[in-house]
């Protein structure tokens, strides 16, 4: 059914990958994050390679092997943008397959924190939108992916960001099923394009939503 890898459909194309988790400090021992693999943007980034694509990955912390990619590690959503940022006008597409982390800590604190008796606050200062910023400056010839995953109302959520964050495609998970989400291989999708098309898919391997994922960018 997928040929086209074969066929390096995506010959010479610029495309930039985000992925895994961030890493937001607290103190010098400790972090907020999330359970992000980083699994569904290394399928993704795999596939372009495949198909002949120029791939620059920018990941998160992930125990992944992307030595075959241009590889910018990074670890605070602060540093993702930043990279990205750096990259962006010179791609002709950019997946946002990362989980990055909405809030880091208003302050790192230089030292350990201590034990209190009382209970303890953190407080959080948001991150930036990576997706929404570059969605911003986005040129007419770029094409934007994004991924959402929601536990109620998925489609109006999905589509709504698409639209906020100026994307072409948003590819939503299905949160509810089983064997789709962060830590299994597989993954049941929807994917919305801009334009109102949607292509939804079974519980299939994630190999196998990255190259739906690269047909559905291919048919337009
Ligand atoms: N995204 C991003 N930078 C952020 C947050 C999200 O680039 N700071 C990207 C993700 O990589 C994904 C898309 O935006 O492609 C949607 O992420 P999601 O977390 O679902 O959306 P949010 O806008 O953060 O909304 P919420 O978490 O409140 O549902
Ligand atoms: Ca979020």
């Amino acid at each position: 059914e997928f040929f086209f890898n074969r066929k390096k459909d995506f010959l010479g194309k610029r495309v930039l990958i985000t992925l895994g988790p961030t890493q937001e400090n607290i103190d010098p021992v400790r972090f907020i994050s999330n359970h992000s693999s980083g699994k569904m943007g290394f399928e993704i980034a795999k596939a372009f390679q495949h198909a002949g694509a120029i791939v620059s990955v920018v990941a998160g912390p992930v125990h992944l092997d992307l030595s075959q990619f241009t590889t910018h590690r990074v670890t605070s959503a602060n540093e993702m943008f930043e990279v990205a940022n750096r990259l962006h006008s010179e791609q002709d597409i950019c997946v946002f397959a990362a989980a990055v982390a909405d809030y880091a800590p208003s302050e790192i604190a230089k030292e350990k924190i201590k034990k209190l008796d009382s209970e303890a606050v953190i407080h959080l200062k948001k991150n930036p939108d990576i997706a929404l910023e570059l969605g911003r400056k986005k040129k007419p010839n770029q094409l934007h992916i994004g991924f959402a995953l929601e536990t109620e109302q998925e489609e109006r959520y999905a589509l709504e960001k698409l639209h906020k964050k100026n994307l072409d495609w948003i590819v939503l998970n299905s949160a509810r099923d089983e064997g789709a989400g962060f830590k299994v291989d597989t993954n049941k999708v929807s994917i919305f394009h801009s334009s109102g098309r949607v292509t939804h898919s079974a519980v299939i391997p994630k190999s196998e939503v990255a190259q739906l994922i690269l047909n559905e960018i291919k048919l337009g």
